[in-house]
């Protein structure tokens, strides 16, 4: 199947004329992490929004990883409407082919929003549907119920796992291409000794990958992705990467590519780069999924009765783009 390529890109306003802009339309943005991720204040996002409104929120969302705005109370064709503001694959909505059908349950009259909360996968550090030629660029959450305690989300930021190497490391990062087999997801993962999980075990991950495949509805099952990526809105390199469908470095062993990636993603997220999301009712979180690592917590901290959310993976048409020329997605 031939690819769709965005029809235009717009590049997105750095930081600060972002707050200027802000500034004039009574938004703030409050940070809430060092290196990432962002508060907004003074958007109501059940009211219609003002294009230059719009337009600012999506700057936001480029630049800031993540953004949450707070006791909302849209309804399911507003919470749609806004999504649809940010760049989409309009046939794939069109023709509901959503990225994210492995999920059964939808609010009704409102296919695009999946219903979630009660069960998560293994949490592990990822990005949604890597496997993917085009995988979505922007995924939302909006809490409608909150369990009291558990049930967070964890996000760090693959663009400061990047902008943290050496320059020796982003030259040679630049050159590797990741190999996903989407029937080796979510095995064998483990907890590192400070309760976070994290990259712990590659090769127990993939162990399972080599048995027969398996037939898989919503996404191929092999795919390579160049490791290091680059936005087109901001021009920001990322860490493009995913724990749990990761084999191993295309020429590279399992053992030399967990190795070659361990250290770096680990110091990626170190729980003080990590935004821990304590998630309450009215809660509306995107975020900039391939610039973006996110983790589930265990299921087992919260009663399955408590939480209660909606779940969109926005369907993009724009392919991985190479940080680095010659580097290539291969299907
Ligand atoms: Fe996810």
């Amino acid at each position: 199947m031939p690819i769709e390529h965005a029809d235009t890109v717009r590049r997105a306003a750095s930081i600060p004329e972002i707050k200027d802009r802000a500034k004039c339309l009574g938004i703030e943005f409050r940070p809430l992490n060092p290196v990432f991720g962002a508060e907004v204040l003074g958007v109501d996002l059940s009211q219609p929004l003002p294009d230059s409104t719009k337009s600012l929120l999506q700057d936001a969302q480029w630049r800031y990883g993540v953004t949450l705005y707070r006791g909302q109370s849209m309804g399911p064709a507003e919470e749609t409407n806004f999504l649809l503001s940010f760049p989409h694959n309009e046939s794939a909505i069109a023709e509901q082919r959503f990225c994210n059908g492995f999920f059964p349950e939808r609010v009704p009259g409102h296919p695009m929003l999946a219903v979630r909360g009660k069960t998560s996968f293994v949490p592990v550090w990822h990005m949604d549907k890597n496997e993917l030629v085009c995988p979505p660029e922007l995924c939302s959450i909006y809490m409608l119920k909150a369990p009291a305690v558990g049930g967070e989300t964890l996000y760090a930021s693959a663009v400061h796992a990047y902008e943290r190497l050496s320059s020796d490391q982003k030259a040679f990062f630049e050159t590797l291409q990741c190999e996903y087999r989407a029937d080796s997801a979510f095995r064998g993962l483990t907890i590192h000794e400070n309760g976070v999980w994290r990259v712990d075990d590659v090769e127990a991950a993939v162990k399972l990958a080599d048995e027969d495949p398996v037939e898989l509805k919503y996404g191929p099952r092999y795919m390579v992705h160049p490791l290091v990526i680059q936005d087109p809105y901001t021009g920001l390199k990322s860490i493009f990467y995913n724990t749990a469908l990761f084999t191993n470095f295309v020429g590279y062993s399992r053992q030399q590519s967990r190795e070659i990636l361990e250290d770096a993603l680990v110091a990626a997220t170190a729980p003080e780069l990590v935004v821990e999301m304590k998630w309450q009712p009215g809660d509306f979180v995107m975020w900039s999924n391939r610039m973006v690592f996110h983790s589930n917590t265990p299921d087992v901290m919260f009663n399955a009765s408590e939480r209660h959310f909606h779940l969109a993976f926005l369907d993009s048409k724009t392919p991985v783009t190479a940080a680095r020329e010659g580097v290539q997605s291969m299907a």
